[in-house]
């Protein structure tokens, strides 16, 4: 099987900063603690720095130059990140090719692309953004055949697709099941989710602000909310 997405953490110290990257792969950032400064460029020289606190969400233009940079003096960034690396890895196997394409996707960033939050609602619930300043404040649209209320996001034009979900207090969302490299990360709230391969025993997994839930592939699973406000 052929793995689709990949999901890390990055941890910044005091004033640190990553090491400047670029890759063929598309990478969904989310900043769980702390507040920094990211900085993308490209080789043709269009070049933006935008500004990030806990609860952002954001993506790296494929192919961009970036560094991410804690701008505190005191305390640590922690940032989550999930991409489609292993597509990459599986289906081109060279790490100087992956890591060292000299190619600017105009389609995804110029000097144009700005990190404001601005967006653009397509319909269906679809927003169109470059940058979420608070997953947490985004208004979300109520969706009664599934439980709960959602908003589906697609930033800077990325092949990851993303959404936020929220479920009152005492309710869930329907049992359901899709392949691998679904990432959720929990933003507030507290519960459980029920998991199982079909046939076999349910696992029960709990959860509250700041866990990480992986849905193995092609298992059910379904979300219960055991507190005011859960995010997924
Ligand atoms: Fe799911």
């Amino acid at each position: 099987m052929i793995r689709s997405a990949r999901c890390g953490g990055i941890e910044l110290g005091a004033g640190e900063s990553i090491t400047p990257q670029r890759h063929l792969y598309d990478e969904l950032v989310h900043v769980v603690a702390g507040h920094g400064f990211t900085t993308i460029w490209n080789d043709r020289g269009d070049r933006t720095t935008f500004e990030w606190s806990d609860g952002a969400l954001f993506a790296i233009p494929l192919n961009v130059h970036y560094q991410h940079h804690n701008a505190s003096r005191v305390d640590p960034a922690r940032l989550v990140a999930t991409n489609n690396a292993p597509v990459y890895m599986n289906l081109i196997h060279n790490l100087d090719f992956i890591f060292g394409t000299d190619f600017d996707f105009t389609d995804r960033f110029t000097g144009d692309t700005q990190f404001d939050g601005d967006t653009v609602d397509q319909g269906f619930r679809l927003w169109e953004t470059n940058f979420i300043a608070d997953v947490n404040q985004v208004p979300l649209i109520k969706r009664p055949t599934r439980g709960g209320s959602n908003r589906q996001l697609e930033l800077v034009n990325s092949s990851i697709g993303a959404h936020l979900s929220e479920f009152p207090v005492g309710t869930y969302k329907k049992a359901h099941r899709h392949g691998a490299g679904t990432h959720i990360v929990i933003t507030s709230g507290e519960g459980y989710s029920l998991m199982w391969r079909e046939g076999e025993r349910i696992e029960t997994v709990e959860w509250k602000r700041g866990a990480f839930v992986a849905p193995p592939d092609r298992w059910f699973h379904q979300h219960f909310n055991t507190m005011p406000q859960f995010s997924e």
